[in-house]
């Protein structure tokens, strides 16, 4: 029998015991057990959030110095009787591959965390700080449990909304308290580029067309390194050929004195030598920025383009990574360059369900933009036909299809408080239909018809969440909470869920949200309830925002 426990992801298997709860930190103190060379980090997790959710310090010792409340093991998964437990399906997104399956256990004399791994005792100690109830009871129970997915994800658009590397550790904070391992960077877009690139001063910094606000090497070091100790790995992605104005605007001889069919529309040409050399130097700062084996292309949405010159494009960013030794992810157009192997990922992102209203779209932007929107028609069009491809050539696919896993999708029904409310109206992306979390959380990974029918192999799940409604840090948790811990559910438990269950394991995180760092989250007023005035968003501004 599972228990009713506040923990999200479900684990593989939770047994009620029969044990007697365990009372942790009674005295003000839990002493934790530590095999020798486990990565300080595993404990200082653990030291961290023990203190600031449940109130107690940490003691860390090793192993048979003296009594200890909760004991960590490390060893071989044979050994520990965990073999049983299925290791991750998909693509791993770490430089060394990590087993993150664990036991624990409760019993009378404190709890016991059997890990196959440092990383793996940092999931178990995860789940313990779920564990521990307010009277700091931790329920007699034992739990075996192991990922579903070894890429879980969330891309973060830090070009329309920038976050301090501050926030960007509260971000990597609830990745790991929801056993997510990827932070994607969305660092360029047209809007702004968000990163210093040795060389090319006027990207970033105080010339006058530079991105004000931006990440430094020395910034985005210490980023890599917060994620990396909460065993999160970062993969930056520049986003190119198409996404590319703010670039433009820094280095306008990138056009090589080309004009544009419209200012919205540009692109880096593979037969204009400045926008060569401007890629050679971009990829090869990618590749010296990013921690894993993956770094991210970008190239979706190249409107404009030739569909030639996009695949030669596509294929010498491919080639220069790889000659680096890098694997290429890559949003879904990607695979129309045929070039994506077996190694590469390719991220799914146009879910079904997802029309693109060329009548609609063209009422609202000026007639110049007319043919823009017809290119992108067209562009759309060949999405059903990427997943295929991909999987024909073998190229894994990771899921980020945006009718459940793009977070800036305005929350259908009306919220709980008028704050809520004004905030429901403001954020989230106008042009996608607003969906309740409820909704989005209806879908399963392993039974995803539009892969199974293509015979795809998943990398992994990945939410994506895009910040051009986004204002302040509290929009960011508005959006992503509760769906990023629904996210969660899906890349890294086996068994489907269903959403009462879900609801009611996630209910008691209300607090941790706020400790760790997320003072504002979605809540419906009336489960169900639709919202009173459809078409709340506002779709003024139409041309900026179907353009992700
Ligand atoms: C995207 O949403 N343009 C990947």
């Amino acid at each position: 029998m599972t228990p009713d426990l506040p923990l999200v992801p479900l684990p593989s298997h939770v047994e009620a015991t029969g044990a007697t709860p365990v009372t942790l930190g009674h005295t003000g103190t839990v002493t934790v057990a530590v095999p020798r060379g486990l990565a300080q980090g595993v404990t200082d997790w653990f030291a961290t959030w023990a203190r600031r959710l449940h109130g107690f310090d940490v003691r860390v010792v090793p192993h048979g110095e003296s009594r200890a409340d909760v004991v960590v093991v490390v060893d071989d998964p044979e050994a520990l009787g965990l073999a049983h437990l299925p290791g991750p399906e998909g693509v791993d997104p770490r430089a060394a591959p990590a087993d993150e399956r664990y036991r624990l256990t409760v019993r009378p004399e404190g709890v016991l965390v059997e890990a196959a791994g440092d990383e793996a005792a940092f999931r178990g100690l995860t789940t313990l700080l779920q564990l521990v109830d307010p009277v700091l009871t931790v329920p007699g129970v034992t739990i075996e449990d192991g990922p579903a997915y070894a890429w879980r994800g969330l891309s973060l658009d830090v070009a329309r909304h920038f976050f301090p590397p501050e926030e960007v550790y509260r971000v990597v904070d609830l990745l790991a308290w929801y056993k997510l391992d990827v932070l994607h960077l969305h660092l360029t877009d047209s809007q702004a580029w968000r990163v210093e690139v040795t060389g090319r001063p006027r990207l970033t910094g105080t010339h006058p067309t530079a991105t004000a606000d931006f990440y430094s090497r020395a910034d985005l070091d210490r980023i890599i390194a917060y994620a990396a100790e909460r065993y999160v790995t970062v993969v930056p992605e520049f986003d190119v050929p198409g996404h590319v104005i703010a670039a433009f605007a820094a280095y306008p001889e990138l056009a090589g004195g080309t004009e544009p069919a419209h200012p919205y529309v540009r692109y880096l040409d593979p037969d204009v030598p400045e926008a060569v050399a401007f890629t050679r130097d971009v990829l090869h700062e990618l590749v010296d920025l990013a921690p894993g084996p993956f770094v991210h292309l970008g190239a979706d949405e190249p409107f404009g383009m030739p569909v030639q010159a996009y695949r030669r494009f596509v294929r010498d960013a491919h080639a220069l990574l790889r000659s680096r030794g890098k694997r290429v992810v890559a949003w879904q157009e990607a695979s129309r360059a045929d070039c994506l192997d077996g190694d590469d990922v390719l991220q799914y992102w146009i879910g079904p369900d997802n029309p693109f209203d060329v009548e609609q779209l063209k009422a609202r932007a000026p007639a110049a933009l007319h043919p823009v929107i017809d290119d992108a028609a067209g562009l759309f069009a060949l999405a059903p036909q990427d997943v295929p491809t991909a999987a024909a050539a073998g190229v894994p696919v990771l899921v980020s299809s945006n009718t459940m896993l793009y977070l800036d999708r305005p929350y259908a029904d009306v919220a709980a408080d008028e704050g809520a409310e004004q905030r429901r109206r403001r954020v989230g992306h106008g042009d996608y239909v607003a969906r309740s979390p409820e909704q989005a959380f209806a879908w399963h990974p392993s039974t995803l018809p539009e892969l199974a029918a293509a015979g795809a192999r998943i990398a992994g799940v990945e939410a994506a969440i895009w910040c051009e409604t986004v204002d302040s840090f509290d929009d960011l948790a508005f959006l992503l909470l509760p769906r990023l811990a629904g996210a969660a559910e899906k890349a890294w438990t086996r068994q489907v869920t269903d959403w009462p269950d879900h609801t009611s394991r996630l209910a008691p995180h209300a607090g941790a949200w706020s400790a760790l760092g997320f003072h504002a989250a979605y809540r419906a007023a009336v489960a169900n309830a639709r919202a009173v005035e459809q078409g709340s968003h506002d779709q003024a501004d139409a041309l900026g925002r179907w353009h992700h």
